[in-house]
């Protein structure tokens, strides 16, 4: 038995997330974290909300709501939404809690007490009218290149030329359209993370198990030089973690908070204190997990994350855990994905473009869109999700492959010998030849699991899935219990017994539906298949069962058109 601390990258709190952002690191995350818990060990799994941060101050202005109402609801819209899909989170946290706070300030004083803090003096545009700083891209203007007339201060979207606010033509705010901007003077702190350079080099060179698509992106920034930049790490933003705390080791940066992305990945941290707090245990029940000198020496770190993520990861969040000089853990595993398109295009959350996790769950129990995400989850290069494609996976795998096998076996037992497992007879080599089958694809399964290779862990599981339906084509009780009942009824044992073990190997991708089929078996023995022969002798003779309802349903052809019409345009 070991410990596991998995993190999920944590979703922005502005909007409900769409299917693309959950097969990018919750939904994995997931299966990975009820895999490891059904093999005994011990998982500690944290998300979050991503709650400051400018997005967030704008969406709350746009609801006409106080930033921390809005972040609350919002948060409890992705808690309820979370449970929907039946994320496990240990803890789902928020980066504006109390916790994340603390551990903010206090990862900034050690750092400054290291010499890798910088305070930086700098020219940047405010609007009388907004009352506030202007973020780059909260400037928009006409582009010096292109002349396209909505460039962003840091980049034209037309062009693709990367821009300063200066170059743009006519510049306005982005929020009220107002054109009176000033230049101002401000001060900053900044992150000096080059000078961790070699120690970031030394470290990623010697994570040699990565996937090659979180070290080539992390050598990429490193060794261009551009992420390894030093980086300002506080903003002119009245929502965040404050800069101006007690016993802070500067002076006059009252008005000013924490850059989102450097307090973000703090909160895996502190969601683990928030756990301990919410189960009112002390601070060594969340500290074992993360400090090395107190016991998360033996903890194994996997961080779930989309490629766009794993700059933030492997160097900024790496220097400020190597620059505070304490014994943090460090991540020992980065599992990246990339991304999933919609139908032809991609997911867009700011044009409401594609299946949302709210209007998912509206059509369809979670486990329809598990299966279908992490079968397809966009491992080795971006993937596109099609309804037509959605629909076969559905009612080939799910309805055909594994219910049908689910509601024959019950179906075919209740009529022949009642709602009980039937006694007599015993298996022959075609049973044996099932069970080594079984056994082989089952430790392949385990593999792929534990390597995090989701699209051939859950091949590896349809493929088992498989065996047992052309098992029982080939022994055909149905047609044997005419001439030999004994034999038929050793049959249907091992195929009622291959329904709890399905159930058992299923849960992590298809938890609901592995709930139902247990239940259905009247049995409570999760036990992990290590002796194949052994899990299919668990229900024994004269054990009672219920005939589950169907277990999944069939999208027919008049929905998918209707889903694929509705869900065509962008969501308002
Ligand atoms: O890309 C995103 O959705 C970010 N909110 C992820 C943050 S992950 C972390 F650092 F906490
Ligand atoms: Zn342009």
């Amino acid at each position: 038995m070991a410990r596991h601390l998995i993190t999920s990258a944590i979703p922005y709190i502005n909007g409900i997330k769409h299917l693309g952002n959950l097969v990018g690191s919750q939904l994995p995350a997931d299966l990975y974290a009820r895999y490891l818990r059904a093999r005994g060990h011990e998982v500690m799994f944290i998300c979050a909300t991503d709650e400051h941060g400018t997005p967030a101050e704008l969406a709350a202005a746009k609801a006409g709501k106080p930033v921390a109402d809005y972040c609350a609801e919002m948060h409890a819209v992705q808690k309820t939404l979370a449970e929907g899909f039946r994320l496990s989170f240990d803890h789902f946290g928020r980066s504006s809690s109390a916790r994340n706070h603390a551990l903010t300030q206090h990862f900034a004083r050690r750092l400054a007490e290291h010499g890798l803090i910088a305070e930086v003096t700098e020219q940047q545009v405010y609007s009388p009218t907004d009352g506030r700083f202007l973020p780059d891209r909260y400037i928009v203007g006409t582009c010096p290149a292109c002349g396209y007339a909505n460039a962003r201060g840091d980049q034209c979207e037309n062009c693709t030329k990367q821009l300063e606010p200066r170059d743009l033509i006519n510049p306005r705010s982005a929020i009220s359209g107002a054109t009176d901007l000033e230049v101002r003077t401000t001060r900053h702190l900044y992150l000096r993370q080059s000078l961790l350079r070699d120690r970031l080099r030394a470290w990623i060179t010697s994570r040699t198990d990565w996937p090659v698509l979180s070290t080539s992106i992390a050598l990429k920034w490193l060794d261009d030089g551009e992420g390894l930049q030093d980086r300002g790490i506080t903003r002119d933003l009245t929502w965040g973690v404050p800069v101006q705390f007690p016993g802070a080791p500067w002076q006059g940066m009252e008005g000013k908070v924490f850059y989102v992305w450097f307090d973000a990945p703090i909160e895996y941290i502190a969601g683990t204190a928030e756990w301990a707090d919410a189960h009112g245990l002390p601070d060594a029940a969340w500290r074992r997990w993360w400090r090395t000198d107190e016991g998360a020496n033996d903890v194994r770190y996997t961080q779930f994350m989309g490629k766009d993520n794993v700059p933030f990861h492997t160097l900024s969040f790496p220097a400020t855990i190597l620059g505070s000089g304490e014994p943090w853990k460090l991540v020992d595993y980065i599992k990246s994905f990339n991304y999933l398109n919609y139908d032809g295009g991609q997911f867009s959350t700011s044009q409401g473009r594609g299946v949302f996790m709210d209007q998912a769950l509206a059509l369809l129990p979670a486990d329809y869109w598990r299966w279908w995400l992490l079968s397809h989850a966009p491992e080795t290069s971006d993937t596109e999700f099609t309804w037509e494609n959605f629909q076969v996976s559905v009612n080939k795998d799910l309805a055909d492959v594994l219910g049908n096998l689910v509601s024959r076996v019950t179906k075919f037992c209740r009529s022949k010998f009642g709602e009980a497992v039937p006694a007599g007879g015993e298996g022959g080599p075609r049973e044996a030849g099932l069970a080594a089958d079984l056994a082989a694809r089952i430790r392949a399964y385990e593999g792929h699991l534990e390597a995090i290779e989701v699209r051939k862990a859950a091949a590896e599981l349809r493929a088992i899935w498989v065996a047992g339906n052309e098992y029982l084509q080939a022994a055909a009780p149905w047609s044997v219990v005419k001439t030999d009942p004994d034999t038929a009824a050793a049959q249907t044992r091992l195929a009622l017994n291959l329904i709890r073990l399905y159930a058992v190997l299923s849960r992590p991708f298809i938890p609901d539906a592995a709930e139902t089929m247990m239940a259905a078996l009247g049995c409570t023995d999760w036990t992990w298949p290590d002796d194949v022969p052994a899990a299919l002798a668990i229900l024994s003779p004269g054990h009672a069962f219920a005939t589950p309802d169907v277990l999944f349903r069939k999208v027919t052809d008049e929905e998918r058109a209707d889903w694929q019409a509705r869900f065509s345009g962008t969501r308002t």
